[in-house]
């Protein structure tokens, strides 16, 4: 049976600043949901924030891209931006770029992770969302989970895996993919997504067959609207097991607490902290920036599930690592390399001091 998996996210409103996503707006995506089941326009679907984030997992077999399902995601985040109007929310209906819907809800503001694939008799997957930072965040867990042996075990071990993977990498100022071959290009794939602000991982396959396995959302918001409209929070989507790596392999790639940019007023440089549903928020200086993952089974494109999988006592040691990598970075306040370079910061005002300093450089 072939399914599709559309993780579809967007900020359209949150509480207490640039928070969490309240309960109301939660409630409101799910009422819509549910007829849309009644009505077999999706098969299922499940409805959570990671920080100020709205995130739609959708199930449906309509494909990848399905203008159907793109709309009602669209329209969903329409709906919902009315309810967190009318609760004086902030910054209500912020990811929401164009009037209308247009097709595709690429380029329109919110991010997408989609996969279609053969469900196979037991089909685990991984749900990831992220708050406070962006796409890029996603290249070194992935390189470590589908290219690193001391992560991922099965590489070396396991023979349906031993050939490797193929990554497709976005070159999003071109808007042009390579497609990589690991382990033989490693060294070009790192070349590449070492530069985690432009080269990013697309999404990755199995050689072997050729099966769909990785799906990142690539949307860059900042190059969409061509000025700042908040921060392209990122979300991927990951199959396990059976001849893939499995998920403690998977969670393995986030146990070290790596930098990424994002952060306060998406300017800064911070850990990327693994939490639990229930720490998805960011409080200090809006972050660190928060990545949560969930488990699900589909069972014919239900989702069985889900399991919080980093609400485990075994990642404390990377959130203390990453709260004190937090410390040390803040201390360093507006210099670089916690503040970003002049041409990464969401918010600046070096334009305007230039010019009225203009006249005082000798
Ligand atoms: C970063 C983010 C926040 C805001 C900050 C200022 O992605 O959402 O850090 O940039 O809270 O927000 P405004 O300008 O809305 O006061
Ligand atoms: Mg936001
Ligand atoms: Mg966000």
């Amino acid at each position: 049976m072939k399914i599709t998996v559309s993780i579809i996210k967007a900020d359209v409103g949150s509480l207490a600043g640039h928070h969490i996503v309240p309960y109301e707006l939660k409630r409101e995506a799910e009422r819509i949901l549910i007829k849309s089941k009644e009505e077999k326009e999706v098969i299922d679907y499940y409805v959570t924030n990671c920080g100020d984030d709205l995130e739609l997992v959708l199930t449906h077999e309509k494909g990848s891209d399905s203008p159907e399902v793109h709309e009602l995601a669209w329209n969903i985040f329409k709906k919902v931006t009315e309810k967190a109007k009318e609760l004086h929310l902030y910054a209500a209906g912020q990811d929401l770029l164009k009037e209308a819907f247009s097709g595709n809800i690429k380029g329109m503001g919110p991010g997408i992770a989609e996969m279609e694939f053969d469900e196979r008799p037991s089909e685990p997957i991984v749900v990831f969302m992220a708050d406070k930072t962006e796409p890029g965040a996603f290249n070194l867990p992935l390189f470590r989970i589908f290219a690193d042996p001391f992560c991922t075990a099965g590489l070396v071990i396991d023979p349906r895996m031993h050939e490797g993977f193929k990554f497709r990498v976005l070159d999003v100022k071109e808007g042009k993919s390579v497609a990589l071959s690991s382990p033989e290009e490693i060294y070009d794939i790192l070349a590449l997504i070492g530069t985690t602000n432009r080269y990013i991982i697309q999404d990755i396959h199995r050689k072997r067959d050729y099966i769909p396995v990785a799906a990142v959302s690539t949307t860059k918001l900042s190059l969409i609207a061509g000025r700042y409209v908040g921060k392209d929070d990122p979300v991927a989507l990951v199959r396990a097991q059976h001849g893939l790596p499995a998920v403690g392999e998977i969670l393995e790639g986030f146990s070290f607490p790596h930098l990424v940019s994002g952060w306060m007023r998406g300017s800064h440089i911070g850990p990327l902290m693994p939490v639990g549903l229930s720490n998805a928020k960011c409080t200090r200086f809006d972050g660190p920036p928060r990545i949560v993952a969930l488990g699900f089974q589909l069972m014919n494109g239900k989702l069985i599930g889900p399991a919080d999988l980093f609400n485990d006592p075994v990642f404390d040691e990377a959130r203390t690592q990453a709260s004190r990598i937090a410390d040390y970075l803040r201390r360093h306040g507006p210099f670089m390399p916690h503040r970003l370079g002049a041409d990464e910061m969401e918010y600046t005002t070096l334009p305007d001091v230039l010019k009225k300093l203009k006249d005082r450089f000798k």
